[in-house]
């Protein structure tokens, strides 16, 4: 019999008890032996209670579940970096193999626990830290293990892809509807972690560090988040066949270096991705052999996340019946250079307010036309009082050239504001 260890009786550990024991004959049989939740701990232990665990199996002791032998998976479903990586670091020098859906560890820790987990020759599975319920780590570990891997492209976030769908539909500003997601229990009371795009930056931070073998933590992500989009830019945005959607992107160039990104973007509405609305994530990965896939899902909740986490369990169970470990470790094996986003390359679209007078659009083209930018697209409409809202679409050009022509027209008397600067992503696709 395999024993289970768990840490914390959240949504998530419930939805774990609940799929341990509803499907408890498919598990055991897919394992290759008994699969038993042995022990379950919580600060609040009527949390683990509510769940209908036999009182002998409930501790608030880390201890009862580190020193008890028969344990062989422990299961870190408490998030945050501490007492998480202690609990995990203290769990692997007992020989113990984990399963974590912590986003924040692997981002932030990621090279620590794998180099602790091949000391202690256990198993380190984190399928349900990145996109809920979607398979994606897996995948790209094993299954697109034989491709070279191009680009990454996620809406790895829920709350924020919610709330862009719900802005696209119904035409209202973001503050609104935010408001209302926290109400309804869509958004967290704080919403900054995924409002800002530093929850997509985590995530994406461990799907690049996979894909492309090399080390990326959450501080080489370039994040913008989405509380500057107007219910105008997705308008426009939409009058010019795109939609707008928090994106997060992962590229390898030919000369190995990687590029990792998290902002609002304008996607053709003919991309896979344009598609996903609501709270579901999706995940476009390009390979050299395998071409375009996506794997598309949902991101969060009781019962997706916990199917990653159990489909972990099974994973190191079977292993374990087989007497390996290690099999599917740590594969950053290179050292590849991480671009700065000034370096990159990019379409852009602007919405900016002007005057409303001759030799304006001349004057402003005449600034992108002296920084090498040069302008796909321009329409402007009357704002009155003198002023005019005007939208560019450039061709592709180096970031650093757009924002060193930004700060020029930032200066000059005929513009009012710069409203919004956005980046185009997935344009050099064949739709
Ligand atoms: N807060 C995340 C989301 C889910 O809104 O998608 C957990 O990573």
């Amino acid at each position: 019999m395999i024993k289970v260890g768990l840490l914390g009786c959240g949504t998530v550990g419930s939805g774990v008890v609940e799929l341990l024991k509803n499907n408890a004959e498919i598990i055991s049989r897919r394992t290759g032996d008994i699969i038993e939740l042995k022990k379950v701990l919580d600060k609040d232990l009527d949390k683990c209670r509510a769940l209908g665990i036999d009182e002998a199996k409930i501790t608030g002791d880390f201890e009862d579940i580190l020193q008890d032998d028969e344990i062989d998976i422990v299961v870190e479903l408490i998030g945050g970096i501490e007492p998480a990586l202690t609990m995990i670091t203290r769990a692997m020098q007992q020989g113990k193999h984990i399963v974590t859906a912590n986003k924040d560890l692997i981002a932030e820790k990621g090279k620590e626990l794998f180099d602790m987990a091949k000391a202690n020759q256990v198993d380190f599975y984190f399928e349900a830290s990145v996109a809920g319920g979607i398979p994606i780590i897996y995948p790209l570990k094993q299954s697109l293990a034989g491709n070279q891997i191009k680009e990454v492209i996620g809406i790895l976030n829920g709350t924020t892809n919610y709330i862009l769908s719900k802005m696209s539909e119904e035409g209202r500003p973001f503050e609104e509807i935010l408001a209302e997601a926290q109400e309804l229990g869509y958004a967290e009371a704080d919403p900054t972690s995924d409002v800002e795009g530093l929850d997509a930056g985590r995530k994406i931070a461990i799907l690049s560090s996979i894909a492309f073998n090399s080390r990326v933590t959450f501080d080489d992500v370039y994040i913008e988040g989405i509380s500057k989009i107007t219910p105008s830019d997705i308008e426009y945005a939409r009058d010019l066949g795109y939609v707008i959607k928090l994106l997060a992107v992962a590229k390898q160039g030919d000369d190995g270096s990687i590029q990792a990104r998290v902002h609002p973007a304008f996607l053709p509405k003919k991309h896979p991705l344009a598609a996903v609305n609501g709270v579901y994530n999706a995940v476009f990965i390009t390979g050299d052999a395998v071409g375009e896939i996506m794997h598309y899902g949902r991101g969060a909740g009781k019962l997706p996340t916990a199917s990653s986490v159990v489909g972990d369990i099974i994973d190191i169970g079977r292993n374990i019946v087989h007497h390996i470990s290690g099999r599917i470790s740590c594969t950053c094996y290179e050292d590849k250079k991480i671009l700065d986003v000034s370096q990159l390359r990019a379409q852009f679209y602007i919405r900016m307010t002007v005057k409303d007078r001759p030799g304006v659009l001349a004057g402003i083209a005449g600034v992108f036309g002296s920084n090498n930018v040069s302008l796909a697209t321009v329409f402007q409409t009357t704002h009155g009082g003198g002023m005019a809202e005007l939208i560019l679409i450039t061709h592709e050009v180096e970031e650093q050239d757009l924002n060193d022509s930004l700060a020029v027209l930032r200066g000059m008397h005929i513009v009012g504001n710069i409203d919004n600067v956005i980046r185009l992503e997935g344009t050099n696709r064949d739709l």
